[in-house]
């Protein structure tokens, strides 16, 4: 049976962190049987700059046949300036509502090789393993109204934080089935005090819970969960939260592990999937072969998993990961002086190894 990959590099370090993925998978689509068919297609400032649309008609239709995107990066000063529907954040935010992916996980644990990358002391951070599950396709993102309007002589900003009850429900069950196949603790972060919207999300998250009696909740003011992230991070097992507050709070604890560049995650719908590193496309350093390609093969690692029913070869790829960064071949960001294909060929020869 093949299974159809829909790649996006899209910009910046997108292409280079791809091109290296694609490499491993290919070597592991031999190794373990795997059946893949990949296929590229433009999204982000790539795809506006081909066709003027960020994400074009053609990598929508693609995007519906696949059986996973895997996504690098999008973004970059080339496109700040244009009119916002053709900026490559929109194309990310498109496929994301078009393919309907609600759940975006998003796992911070900490490799015991760069527990001293962090900013943060080692015992604080030592034997972290938190997942982040933000509601993606909602809230302050896509609420209308919004937009910049006159009135009174000037201009006002506009944006709109909307909860609907099915919205909550479905992102809750995600974040309680999660917990169970983890250490069954569940913090929803909200902000019930000021605002409306989220003391719907209490209140039905609560509700959902009644479901999971097996799974402890706790609700935590999402001031408060900022400051218990850095406090005192191992409390935390699965964190749900809203589209806005998971934003922030998942690069605040993506940074807990030393790197921004060691973080996948997975969106996830009730038909479709889409892998990406949470860190984006770094303009400062691309074209120049030094990206880190690892947060990119762990989101791999999580579409085998997740979407391609091959939980060994996912199982080995993030092995192999592990075992290269013990070995010490590391990108810039981690401290190495490793080239990002350098690691890809790593990673390959890791997983020759243990195929043996
Ligand atoms: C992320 C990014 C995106 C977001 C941007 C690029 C639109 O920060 O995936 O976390 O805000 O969702
Ligand atoms: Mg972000």
């Amino acid at each position: 049976m093949t299974k159809k990959v829909l790649v996006l590099p899209g910009d910046g370090i997108g292409p280079e962190i791809v091109q290296a993925t694609v490499a491993v998978l290919e070597r592991m689509d031999a190794l373990f049987g795997l059946g893949l068919e990949m296929e590229e297609g433009l999204i982000g400032g790539a795809a506006t700059d081909a066709t003027g649309d960020p994400y074009p008609e053609e990598t929508r239709r693609l995007a519906h046949e696949a059986d996973a995107v895997l996504l690098g990066a999008v973004g970059g000063p080339k496109w700040e300036s244009l009119p916002k529907p053709q900026r490559p954040e929109a194309g990310l935010l498109a496929i994301r509502k078009d393919l309907a992916l609600f759940a975006n996980l998003r796992p911070a644990r900490i490799f015991p090789e760069l527990a001293d990358a962090s900013t943060l002391k080692r015992e604080v951070i030592e034997g972290v393993d938190l997942i982040v599950v933000r509601e993606l396709v909602s809230g302050i993102y896509f609420g209308e109204p919004r937009g910049i309007v006159e009135e009174h002589g000037e201009r006002k900003g506009i944006n709109t934080l909307v909860y609907r009850e099915h919205e909550i429900a479905r992102i809750a069950r995600v974040a309680f089935e999660t917990a169970r196949k983890r250490r069954r603790d569940v913090v929803s972060v909200d902000k019930a005090n000021v605002l409306e919207a989220t003391e719907l999300w209490r209140e039905v998250v609560s509700r959902v819970h009644a479901d999971y009696p097996d799974v402890r909740l706790r609700h935590m003011y999402v001031d408060n969960a900022a400051m218990q992230l850095v406090r005192d991070p191992k409390q935390f097992d699965v964190i749900v939260t809203t589209n806005m507050f998971g934003d922030i709070l998942s690069d605040e604890a993506a940074m807990l592990t030393g790197s921004i560049g060691m973080l996948p995650s997975a969106s996830l719908g009730e038909r479709h999937a889409l892998y990406e590193p949470v860190h984006g496309s770094a303009p400062d350093i691309a074209g120049r072969g030094i990206a880190n390609p690892m947060a990119t093969m762990l989101s791999a690692a999580m579409m085998l998993r997740f979407s391609l029913g091959a939980p060994e070869a996912a199982d080995a790829l993030e092995r192999a990961v592990e075992a290269v960064l013990a070995a010490g071949v590391r990108t810039p960001d981690l401290g190495g002086n490793a080239g990002t294909m350098e690691v890809a060929r790593a990673v390959i020869t890791k997983l020759e190894e243990e195929a043996q």
